[in-house]
């Protein structure tokens, strides 16, 4: 078992390099199915999120190639059986990109229900809807969702519910359907264009990505191609809010700052100075931070990816704040343990009330999800002495060495090994 131990109160100074985004990976490595030849992934997080998804596609049957640590080449044409098993998919919820990919190849997927971060039912009705406009029929058989189509031909698709997942989903099984799919109430995140301009990148013709409308035309194949990934909104989010809670200057390279608009916007707020340059931006608190109320909405809105981090760091804002979760039901778990630390936070289904604190203490927690246990993190740099984070493969789902980043900035980070009872610290 693995543990971080964070002894808070350094203020932070430096340069962090932003990896790639995670839900942009994750959405390019299913969609990479549908190539007929090998595609140069850069840019990409190393993250066991990546790490599983590209094993996934490997234990189907496609040659994965590490050329270092950010850039990875897939070839797909090995993969013959379109159907990934519950013990391939069961630790990620973002496994469901492969019903899309494989249906819009093979005509048929079988994928085990996903797995994931655990914050709520996470239905895919909306994914499904789409694809039996498209043409597929579906069941579910023993924990596998079973889906097959005769052929794919493309309609017009209105999403009850604002869905990356439905929206990438769709998208990747109409790129070689048969004429025109049109997506309303589409996604907007950036990891949706960013999958869009992947897709083009291997000739597909998706247009609008970034839009309520996307308009996909279907082409008859898919060619190898080489892409470079976006920055990660949400690490560099993150670092942002752990700067808040630290205090200090950093300076954040690889980001896209448009992309950070939202969380910008909360933290100038609080007080916090933000500098944009073309693709870093400079972030410094120096006082204490002021109160505000946020509301989570998907993109352009203020990304439910970042509340448990702010949340956090309004924990020890001079008064009271609202926080109002408009994406996922339960969203909330990890108030718990920000509790433990000293928050006086109340939850009312989807809202938490947030009254500051001066200051958090140090104290043992778990990360209950991805961005709770990035939460955690982010309390601890500003809290009064130790603070042990367990469950942390939580976090390394999502984050590309944090140990190794936050120490390279000041903070004082370890990652310990706990086994039989006795404590071995490993490097960073
Ligand atoms: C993606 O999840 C992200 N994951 C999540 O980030 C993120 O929290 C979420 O989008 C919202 O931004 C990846 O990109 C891999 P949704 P996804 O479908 O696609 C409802 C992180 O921390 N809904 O946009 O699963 C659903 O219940 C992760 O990096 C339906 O009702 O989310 C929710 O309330 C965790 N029917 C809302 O839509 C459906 O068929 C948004 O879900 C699908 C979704």
């Amino acid at each position: 078992m693995e543990k971080l131990v964070i002894n808070g109160g350094n203020r932070l100074h430096g340069e962090v390099k932003i990896s790639g985004a995670k839900n942009a990976a994750v959405a390019i490595i299913p969609a990479v199915i549908l190539s007929d030849g090998v595609c140069r992934i850069e840019n990409i997080p190393n993250i066991m999120d990546v790490i599983l998804m590209a094993k996934i596609l490997q234990e189907m049957g496609a040659s994965v190639k590490v050329v270092d640590k950010s850039v990875i080449e897939i070839d797909p044409r090995g993969i013959r059986i379109p159907v990934a098993t519950y013990e391939l998919v069961r630790h990620m919820r973002a496994s469901s990109y492969l019903m899309g990919a494989l249906l819009g190849n093979f005509l048929r997927a079988e994928v085990a229900l996903p797995g994931g971060c655990d914050f709520g039912v996470r239905p895919v009705d909306q994914h499904l809807k789409g694809f039996g406009i498209l043409g597929a029929k579906h069941s579910v058989e023993g924990g596998m969702i079973k889906i097959k189509a005769d052929k794919l031909v493309g309609g017009h698709i209105y999403l009850d519910v604002v869905s990356v997942g439905a929206t990438v989903n769709i998208m990747l099984a109409a790129v070689k359907a048969e004429g025109r799919t049109t997506i309303e109430n589409a996604a907007k995140e950036p990891h949706i264009v960013d999958l869009a301009n992947f897709l083009n990148s291997m000739g597909a013709d998706v247009r609008g990505a970034g839009t309520d409308v996307i308009k996909i035309n279907g082409v008859k194949s898919l060619r190898g191609t080489t892409y470079s990934i976006i920055p990660d909104q949400i690490e560099a989010g993150t670092y942002m809010t752990a700067v808040a809670s630290a205090g200090g200057d950093v300076t954040l390279k690889n980001v896209i700052p448009k992309h950070l608009e939202s969380i910008t916007a909360k933290l100038r707020e609080m007080g916090v100075v933000i500098e944009e340059y073309d693709d870093s931006i400079r972030v410094v608190r120096e006082d204490r931070l002021k109160r505000c109320n946020v509301k989570t909405m998907p993109h352009p809105g203020f990304p439910t990816d970042m509340q448990p981090q702010i949340a956090a760091i309004l924990t020890i804002a001079d008064g009271t704040s609202i926080v109002n979760e408009a994406v996922w039901d339960n969203r909330f778990r990890y108030v718990e343990e920000l509790r433990r630390m000293g928050a006086a936070i109340s939850v009312d289904g989807k809202l938490a009330v947030i009254e500051g604190v001066d200051q958090l203490e140090g104290a043992p927690v778990k990360a209950t999800d991805l961005r709770a246990g990035a939460a955690m993190v982010v309390a601890a740099l500003g809290a009064k002495g130790t603070t042990e984070i367990e469950d942390i493969q939580h976090i390394e789902r999502g984050y590309e060495d944090v140990v190794g980043k936050l120490t390279a900035i000041g903070a004082d980070i370890k990652k310990i090994e706990t086994a039989n009872d006795q404590t071995v610290q490993t490097a960073g």
